[in-house]
Protein backbone atom coordinates (compact mmCIF):
# COMPACT_ATOMS: atom_id res chain seq x y z
CA UNK A 1 0.00 0.00 0.00
CA UNK A 2 2.85 2.86 1.13
CA UNK A 3 4.77 1.41 -2.70
CA UNK A 4 1.58 2.64 -4.49
CA UNK A 5 1.11 5.66 -2.51
CA UNK A 6 4.61 6.66 -3.33
CA UNK A 7 4.12 5.91 -7.23
CA UNK A 8 0.95 7.40 -6.93
CA UNK A 9 2.97 10.73 -5.96
CA UNK A 10 5.31 10.56 -8.54
CA UNK A 11 2.62 10.39 -10.71
CA UNK A 12 -0.30 12.53 -9.35
CA UNK A 13 -1.17 16.20 -8.13
CA UNK A 14 -3.45 17.64 -5.87
CA UNK A 15 -4.33 20.88 -8.86
CA UNK A 16 -3.18 18.65 -11.88
CA UNK A 17 -6.91 19.15 -13.26
CA UNK A 18 -7.15 22.82 -12.26
CA UNK A 19 -3.67 23.63 -13.49
CA UNK A 20 -4.69 21.37 -17.29
CA UNK A 21 -7.73 23.69 -16.99
CA UNK A 22 -5.21 27.21 -17.18
CA UNK A 23 -3.58 25.31 -20.32
CA UNK A 24 -6.54 25.80 -22.15
CA UNK A 25 -8.87 29.15 -21.05
CA UNK A 26 -7.87 32.85 -20.60
CA UNK A 27 -7.30 33.40 -16.83
CA UNK A 28 -3.84 33.40 -15.47
CA UNK A 29 -2.41 30.27 -13.83
CA UNK A 30 0.04 31.97 -11.24
CA UNK A 31 1.07 35.58 -9.78
CA UNK A 32 3.94 36.52 -8.41
CA UNK A 33 3.04 38.52 -5.41
CA UNK A 34 6.40 40.46 -3.16
CA UNK A 35 5.48 40.52 0.24
CA UNK A 36 7.99 43.19 0.56
CA UNK A 37 10.73 44.87 -0.69
CA UNK A 38 13.49 44.69 2.01
CA UNK A 39 15.85 42.22 2.18
CA UNK A 40 18.26 40.61 5.25
CA UNK A 41 20.67 39.81 2.47
CA UNK A 42 22.53 41.50 -0.34
CA UNK A 43 23.42 39.61 -3.50
CA UNK A 44 25.60 40.16 -5.19
CA UNK A 45 23.35 39.44 -8.19
CA UNK A 46 20.23 40.75 -7.10
CA UNK A 47 18.10 43.70 -8.15
CA UNK A 48 14.88 42.61 -6.13
CA UNK A 49 15.41 44.11 -2.28
CA UNK A 50 15.04 47.64 -1.33
CA UNK A 51 15.49 48.90 2.67
CA UNK A 52 14.50 52.34 1.97
CA UNK A 53 10.70 51.19 2.07
CA UNK A 54 8.85 50.14 4.45
CA UNK A 55 6.65 46.72 4.15
CA UNK A 56 2.88 46.94 2.98
CA UNK A 57 0.28 46.81 5.44
CA UNK A 58 -1.80 43.35 5.95
CA UNK A 59 -4.85 44.96 4.85
CA UNK A 60 -2.97 46.18 1.20
CA UNK A 61 -1.36 42.83 0.78
CA UNK A 62 -5.00 40.97 1.36
CA UNK A 63 -6.90 43.76 -0.84
CA UNK A 64 -4.49 42.50 -4.15
CA UNK A 65 -4.87 38.89 -3.35
CA UNK A 66 -8.74 39.03 -3.49
CA UNK A 67 -8.45 41.24 -6.74
CA UNK A 68 -5.26 38.30 -7.54
CA UNK A 69 -8.04 35.82 -6.98
CA UNK A 70 -10.71 37.23 -8.56
CA UNK A 71 -8.93 37.19 -11.28
CA UNK A 72 -8.64 33.36 -11.42
CA UNK A 73 -5.36 33.19 -10.53
CA UNK A 74 -4.66 29.60 -9.09
CA UNK A 75 -1.40 30.02 -7.36
CA UNK A 76 0.53 32.53 -5.29
CA UNK A 77 4.12 32.28 -4.97
CA UNK A 78 5.02 35.12 -2.00
CA UNK A 79 8.39 36.33 -3.17
CA UNK A 80 10.70 39.80 -1.99
CA UNK A 81 13.04 40.94 -0.77
CA UNK A 82 12.50 38.33 2.20
CA UNK A 83 9.32 37.20 2.55
CA UNK A 84 9.86 35.74 6.26
CA UNK A 85 10.65 39.34 7.02
CA UNK A 86 7.26 40.44 6.87
CA UNK A 87 5.78 40.56 10.42
CA UNK A 88 2.04 39.32 9.10
CA UNK A 89 3.59 36.48 6.88
CA UNK A 90 2.29 33.48 8.59
CA UNK A 91 -1.52 35.69 8.08
CA UNK A 92 -1.18 36.38 4.77
CA UNK A 93 -0.38 32.31 4.27
CA UNK A 94 -3.28 31.77 5.89
CA UNK A 95 -5.61 34.18 3.74
CA UNK A 96 -4.16 32.58 0.47
CA UNK A 97 -5.19 29.36 1.78
CA UNK A 98 -8.99 30.61 2.87
CA UNK A 99 -8.98 32.27 -0.72
CA UNK A 100 -8.38 29.31 -2.26
CA UNK A 101 -4.90 29.51 -3.60
CA UNK A 102 -2.22 27.23 -4.06
CA UNK A 103 0.72 28.49 -2.08
CA UNK A 104 4.52 28.46 -2.40
CA UNK A 105 6.80 31.16 -0.48
CA UNK A 106 10.49 31.54 -1.62
CA UNK A 107 13.58 32.48 1.32
CA UNK A 108 16.73 33.13 1.64
CA UNK A 109 16.39 30.87 4.97
CA UNK A 110 17.86 32.65 7.59
CA UNK A 111 14.74 33.38 9.40
CA UNK A 112 13.18 29.81 9.16
CA UNK A 113 13.10 28.08 13.13
CA UNK A 114 10.90 25.22 13.47
CA UNK A 115 8.32 27.14 15.49
CA UNK A 116 8.04 29.38 11.72
CA UNK A 117 8.06 26.21 9.61
CA UNK A 118 5.38 24.63 12.13
CA UNK A 119 3.42 27.86 12.21
CA UNK A 120 3.04 28.41 8.37
CA UNK A 121 2.45 24.76 8.06
CA UNK A 122 -0.42 25.30 10.04
CA UNK A 123 -1.46 27.78 7.93
CA UNK A 124 -1.57 25.95 5.09
CA UNK A 125 1.60 26.57 3.14
CA UNK A 126 2.68 23.94 0.40
CA UNK A 127 5.14 24.50 -1.35
CA UNK A 128 8.73 26.63 -0.24
CA UNK A 129 11.51 27.00 -1.87
CA UNK A 130 15.02 27.95 -0.52
CA UNK A 131 17.82 29.35 -2.40
CA UNK A 132 21.23 27.90 -1.78
CA UNK A 133 23.63 29.15 -3.82
CA UNK A 134 26.89 27.40 -2.46
CA UNK A 135 27.79 25.33 0.34
CA UNK A 136 30.41 28.43 2.35
CA UNK A 137 29.98 32.00 2.07
CA UNK A 138 31.35 34.18 -0.24
CA UNK A 139 31.52 38.19 -0.80
CA UNK A 140 28.97 37.36 -3.66
CA UNK A 141 25.86 35.11 -2.13
CA UNK A 142 25.76 34.12 1.73
CA UNK A 143 23.03 31.71 0.82
CA UNK A 144 24.59 28.17 1.46
CA UNK A 145 24.08 25.14 2.98
CA UNK A 146 26.32 26.09 5.93
CA UNK A 147 23.11 28.04 7.10
CA UNK A 148 20.80 25.66 5.74
CA UNK A 149 22.08 22.14 6.15
CA UNK A 150 21.21 22.18 9.83
CA UNK A 151 17.37 23.55 9.48
CA UNK A 152 16.30 20.83 6.85
CA UNK A 153 15.72 18.94 10.17
CA UNK A 154 12.62 20.70 10.12
CA UNK A 155 11.06 19.28 7.26
CA UNK A 156 11.33 15.58 8.59
CA UNK A 157 7.45 15.45 9.19
CA UNK A 158 6.28 18.12 8.02
CA UNK A 159 3.40 18.85 4.78
CA UNK A 160 5.36 21.44 3.35
CA UNK A 161 7.19 20.56 0.53
CA UNK A 162 10.89 21.72 0.34
CA UNK A 163 12.89 22.10 -3.23
CA UNK A 164 15.98 24.25 -3.20
CA UNK A 165 16.97 26.59 -5.71
CA UNK A 166 20.31 28.13 -6.88
CA UNK A 167 22.31 30.14 -8.96
CA UNK A 168 24.74 29.75 -11.05
CA UNK A 169 27.76 31.94 -12.05
CA UNK A 170 31.14 32.10 -11.72
CA UNK A 171 31.49 32.52 -8.14
CA UNK A 172 29.43 29.57 -7.76
CA UNK A 173 29.96 27.20 -10.05
CA UNK A 174 32.92 25.55 -8.13
CA UNK A 175 30.26 24.74 -5.87
CA UNK A 176 27.12 24.15 -7.71
CA UNK A 177 28.08 19.87 -7.94
CA UNK A 178 28.27 19.77 -4.31
CA UNK A 179 24.78 21.76 -3.50
CA UNK A 180 23.19 19.99 -6.17
CA UNK A 181 24.43 16.86 -4.39
CA UNK A 182 23.42 17.84 -1.02
CA UNK A 183 20.27 18.48 -1.85
CA UNK A 184 19.36 15.26 -4.36
CA UNK A 185 21.57 13.24 -1.29
CA UNK A 186 18.59 13.69 1.15
CA UNK A 187 15.59 13.70 -1.44
CA UNK A 188 14.66 17.13 -1.95
CA UNK A 189 13.94 18.04 -5.22
CA UNK A 190 17.31 20.73 -6.22
CA UNK A 191 18.02 22.74 -8.92
CA UNK A 192 21.09 25.32 -9.92
CA UNK A 193 20.27 27.42 -12.65
CA UNK A 194 22.26 30.07 -14.56
CA UNK A 195 21.94 33.99 -13.73
CA UNK A 196 19.98 36.21 -15.37
CA UNK A 197 21.07 37.85 -18.07
CA UNK A 198 22.49 41.51 -17.30
CA UNK A 199 22.61 43.44 -20.39
CA UNK A 200 22.59 46.83 -18.09
CA UNK A 201 25.20 45.75 -15.84
CA UNK A 202 23.63 45.57 -12.64
CA UNK A 203 24.80 42.81 -11.34
CA UNK A 204 28.11 42.59 -9.27
CA UNK A 205 29.13 39.32 -10.54
CA UNK A 206 30.48 37.26 -13.27
CA UNK A 207 28.53 35.04 -15.57
CA UNK A 208 31.45 32.55 -15.72
CA UNK A 209 32.60 30.71 -18.80
CA UNK A 210 30.25 29.19 -21.23
CA UNK A 211 32.00 26.25 -21.72
CA UNK A 212 32.14 25.14 -17.84
CA UNK A 213 28.46 26.39 -17.75
CA UNK A 214 27.22 24.10 -20.80
CA UNK A 215 29.10 20.99 -18.90
CA UNK A 216 27.19 21.65 -16.26
CA UNK A 217 23.92 22.33 -17.29
CA UNK A 218 24.21 19.40 -19.98
CA UNK A 219 25.20 16.88 -16.97
CA UNK A 220 22.05 18.16 -15.18
CA UNK A 221 19.96 17.22 -18.05
CA UNK A 222 21.70 13.99 -17.81
CA UNK A 223 21.27 13.40 -14.05
CA UNK A 224 17.40 14.47 -15.00
CA UNK A 225 16.80 11.93 -17.73
CA UNK A 226 18.00 9.50 -15.32
CA UNK A 227 14.58 10.41 -12.99
CA UNK A 228 16.74 11.71 -10.59
CA UNK A 229 14.68 14.81 -9.05
CA UNK A 230 16.36 17.87 -10.53
CA UNK A 231 13.36 20.53 -9.72
CA UNK A 232 13.01 21.66 -12.82
CA UNK A 233 11.90 20.50 -16.52
CA UNK A 234 13.69 19.41 -19.36
CA UNK A 235 13.11 22.30 -21.55
CA UNK A 236 14.37 24.92 -19.22
CA UNK A 237 17.36 22.98 -19.22
CA UNK A 238 17.22 22.87 -22.71
CA UNK A 239 16.51 26.47 -22.90
CA UNK A 240 19.33 27.53 -20.79
CA UNK A 241 22.06 25.51 -22.54
CA UNK A 242 20.45 27.32 -25.88
CA UNK A 243 21.07 30.41 -23.96
CA UNK A 244 24.49 29.49 -23.60
CA UNK A 245 24.94 28.43 -27.06
CA UNK A 246 23.58 31.74 -28.54
CA UNK A 247 20.63 29.44 -30.68
CA UNK A 248 17.52 30.67 -30.96
CA UNK A 249 14.61 29.17 -28.76
CA UNK A 250 10.91 29.27 -30.62
CA UNK A 251 8.77 30.31 -27.52
CA UNK A 252 5.99 32.95 -26.95
CA UNK A 253 6.27 35.19 -23.67
CA UNK A 254 3.16 34.45 -21.75
CA UNK A 255 4.58 36.51 -19.28
CA UNK A 256 1.47 39.69 -18.31
CA UNK A 257 -1.15 37.20 -19.28
CA UNK A 258 -0.66 33.72 -17.68
CA UNK A 259 1.70 34.75 -15.05
CA UNK A 260 2.23 38.33 -13.92
CA UNK A 261 4.04 39.98 -10.44
CA UNK A 262 2.71 42.28 -8.32
CA UNK A 263 4.94 44.68 -6.32
CA UNK A 264 5.22 45.08 -2.70
CA UNK A 265 3.61 48.71 -3.68
CA UNK A 266 0.44 46.64 -5.94
CA UNK A 267 1.60 47.64 -8.95
CA UNK A 268 1.10 45.01 -11.71
CA UNK A 269 4.40 43.87 -13.44
CA UNK A 270 4.20 41.74 -16.55
CA UNK A 271 7.69 40.36 -14.90
CA UNK A 272 10.39 40.81 -12.47
CA UNK A 273 12.19 42.56 -15.07
CA UNK A 274 9.05 44.35 -17.03
CA UNK A 275 7.40 46.95 -14.95
CA UNK A 276 3.97 48.71 -15.16
CA UNK A 277 2.75 51.92 -12.79
CA UNK A 278 -0.23 50.30 -13.17
CA UNK A 279 -2.33 49.63 -10.29
CA UNK A 280 -3.33 45.93 -9.63
CA UNK A 281 -6.77 46.71 -8.37
CA UNK A 282 -7.28 48.40 -12.49
CA UNK A 283 -6.07 45.04 -14.29
CA UNK A 284 -8.96 43.06 -16.07
CA UNK A 285 -8.67 39.62 -18.22
CA UNK A 286 -8.68 41.83 -21.04
CA UNK A 287 -5.42 44.11 -19.81
CA UNK A 288 -3.63 40.18 -19.06
CA UNK A 289 -4.73 39.21 -22.62
CA UNK A 290 -3.21 41.62 -24.18
CA UNK A 291 0.29 40.71 -23.17
CA UNK A 292 -0.38 37.30 -24.77
CA UNK A 293 2.38 37.85 -27.86
CA UNK A 294 6.22 37.40 -28.58
CA UNK A 295 7.85 40.45 -27.08
CA UNK A 296 10.85 42.45 -27.83
CA UNK A 297 12.88 41.07 -24.65
CA UNK A 298 12.65 37.51 -25.60
CA UNK A 299 15.99 36.73 -26.41
CA UNK A 300 18.07 35.71 -24.07
CA UNK A 301 15.12 35.84 -21.27
CA UNK A 302 16.23 34.81 -17.82
CA UNK A 303 12.72 35.05 -16.20
CA UNK A 304 13.20 31.03 -16.63
CA UNK A 305 9.31 31.01 -14.48
CA UNK A 306 7.88 32.71 -17.44
CA UNK A 307 9.98 30.98 -19.64
CA UNK A 308 8.92 27.37 -18.29
CA UNK A 309 5.07 28.61 -17.95
CA UNK A 310 5.01 29.64 -21.33
CA UNK A 311 6.68 26.54 -22.79
CA UNK A 312 4.00 24.47 -20.51
CA UNK A 313 1.33 26.51 -22.15
CA UNK A 314 2.10 25.99 -25.52
CA UNK A 315 3.29 22.32 -25.76
CA UNK A 316 2.26 20.90 -22.63
CA UNK A 317 2.14 17.65 -24.06
CA UNK A 318 5.52 17.58 -24.83
CA UNK A 319 6.84 19.28 -21.59
CA UNK A 320 4.62 17.00 -19.68
CA UNK A 321 5.22 13.88 -21.39
CA UNK A 322 9.09 14.22 -20.61
CA UNK A 323 8.07 14.85 -17.03
CA UNK A 324 6.48 12.01 -17.17
CA UNK A 325 9.71 9.77 -18.62
CA UNK A 326 11.54 11.25 -16.30
CA UNK A 327 9.42 10.49 -13.38
CA UNK A 328 8.99 6.51 -14.20
CA UNK A 329 13.03 6.05 -13.84
CA UNK A 330 11.98 6.59 -10.23
CA UNK A 331 9.35 4.10 -9.83
CA UNK A 332 12.38 0.96 -9.89
CA UNK A 333 13.94 2.79 -6.72
CA UNK A 334 10.57 3.23 -5.28
CA UNK A 335 10.21 -0.61 -5.28
CA UNK A 336 13.65 -1.17 -4.08
CA UNK A 337 13.66 1.55 -0.82
CA UNK A 338 10.04 0.25 -0.52
CA UNK A 339 11.68 -3.53 -0.07
CA UNK A 340 14.50 -2.54 1.60
CA UNK A 341 15.18 0.08 4.25
CA UNK A 342 11.40 0.49 4.79
CA UNK A 343 11.93 4.22 5.11
CA UNK A 344 9.50 5.49 2.64
CA UNK A 345 6.86 4.57 5.39
CA UNK A 346 7.98 8.52 6.52
CA UNK A 347 6.93 9.80 3.54
CA UNK A 348 2.90 11.04 3.28
CA UNK A 349 0.54 9.88 0.74
CA UNK A 350 -0.55 12.49 -1.53
CA UNK A 351 -4.05 14.16 -1.57
CA UNK A 352 -6.07 14.93 -4.22
CA UNK A 353 -7.60 18.30 -3.53
CA UNK A 354 -8.72 19.21 -7.02
CA UNK A 355 -12.35 20.13 -6.30
CA UNK A 356 -10.89 22.74 -3.23
CA UNK A 357 -8.75 25.08 -5.68
CA UNK A 358 -10.95 27.06 -7.50
CA UNK A 359 -13.31 29.00 -5.32
CA UNK A 360 -13.55 27.58 -2.70
CA UNK A 361 -13.50 29.65 1.18
CA UNK A 362 -12.13 26.26 2.47
CA UNK A 363 -8.05 25.43 2.32
CA UNK A 364 -7.28 22.75 0.25
CA UNK A 365 -5.41 19.89 1.80
CA UNK A 366 -2.10 19.85 2.47
CA UNK A 367 -0.69 17.74 -0.41
CA UNK A 368 3.06 17.58 -1.79
CA UNK A 369 2.30 19.99 -4.02
CA UNK A 370 6.49 19.21 -5.54
CA UNK A 371 4.97 16.43 -7.36
CA UNK A 372 2.34 17.89 -9.52
CA UNK A 373 3.49 17.44 -12.96
CA UNK A 374 2.30 20.81 -13.81
CA UNK A 375 4.37 21.74 -10.71
CA UNK A 376 5.40 24.91 -9.55
CA UNK A 377 7.26 27.48 -12.01
CA UNK A 378 10.03 28.25 -10.43
CA UNK A 379 11.07 31.71 -9.36
C1 LIG B 1 14.57 37.70 -5.48
S1 LIG B 1 14.69 36.27 -4.48
C2 LIG B 1 13.44 36.60 -3.23
C3 LIG B 1 13.27 35.54 -2.21
C4 LIG B 1 14.41 35.36 -1.21
N1 LIG B 1 14.95 36.57 -0.76
C5 LIG B 1 15.46 34.42 -1.78
O1 LIG B 1 16.56 34.85 -2.04
O2 LIG B 1 15.12 33.25 -1.97
C6 LIG B 1 13.90 35.01 -5.45
C7 LIG B 1 14.82 34.08 -6.20
O3 LIG B 1 15.42 34.80 -7.27
C8 LIG B 1 16.77 34.40 -7.36
N2 LIG B 1 17.51 35.45 -8.03
C9 LIG B 1 17.72 36.72 -7.62
N3 LIG B 1 18.46 37.38 -8.52
C10 LIG B 1 18.74 36.52 -9.53
C11 LIG B 1 19.47 36.63 -10.74
N4 LIG B 1 20.08 37.76 -11.09
N5 LIG B 1 19.55 35.54 -11.54
C12 LIG B 1 18.93 34.37 -11.18
N6 LIG B 1 18.21 34.23 -10.06
C13 LIG B 1 18.12 35.28 -9.23
C14 LIG B 1 17.17 34.20 -5.92
O4 LIG B 1 18.33 33.41 -5.77
C15 LIG B 1 15.95 33.51 -5.38
O5 LIG B 1 16.02 32.10 -5.58
S1 LIG C 1 18.22 37.17 -3.81
FE1 LIG C 1 16.81 37.17 -2.09
S2 LIG C 1 18.21 37.13 -0.33
FE2 LIG C 1 19.46 37.78 -2.02
S3 LIG C 1 19.36 40.03 -1.94
FE3 LIG C 1 17.78 39.31 -3.38
S4 LIG C 1 15.96 39.25 -2.18
FE4 LIG C 1 17.67 39.26 -0.73
S1 LIG D 1 10.41 37.88 -22.44
FE1 LIG D 1 11.23 37.63 -20.39
S2 LIG D 1 11.79 39.72 -19.77
FE2 LIG D 1 10.37 39.88 -21.51
S3 LIG D 1 8.33 40.04 -20.62
FE3 LIG D 1 8.68 37.88 -21.04
S4 LIG D 1 9.48 37.10 -19.14
FE4 LIG D 1 9.70 39.30 -19.03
Amino acid sequence: MKLLNNIGREFSGYNVLESARRLVDRKPLQCSLYVTDRCNLDCSYCTEYDNSVPHPPLVDLKKWLRKIRELGTMRIALVGGEPLLHPDIVELVRYCRELGFATSLTTNGFLLTRKKLADLEEAGLQVMQISVDRMTPSPITKKTFKTILPKLDYFKNSKVSLHITGVLCDDTLPESTAVLETGLARGIPTEVRLVHADPKSFYRVQRGSPEALKNFIEWMIQRKQNGEKIHTNEAILDYQLSLLKGEPTEWTCMAGYKLFFVSAQGKFWVCSMVKTEKDIMDITLADLHENYRKKACQVGCGVYCAVSTSMLVERPAKVIGKEIVARAKRVPALVRQNFGSGELASLPANGDGAEHMNGSRHPAPRAKAEESLVGYPER
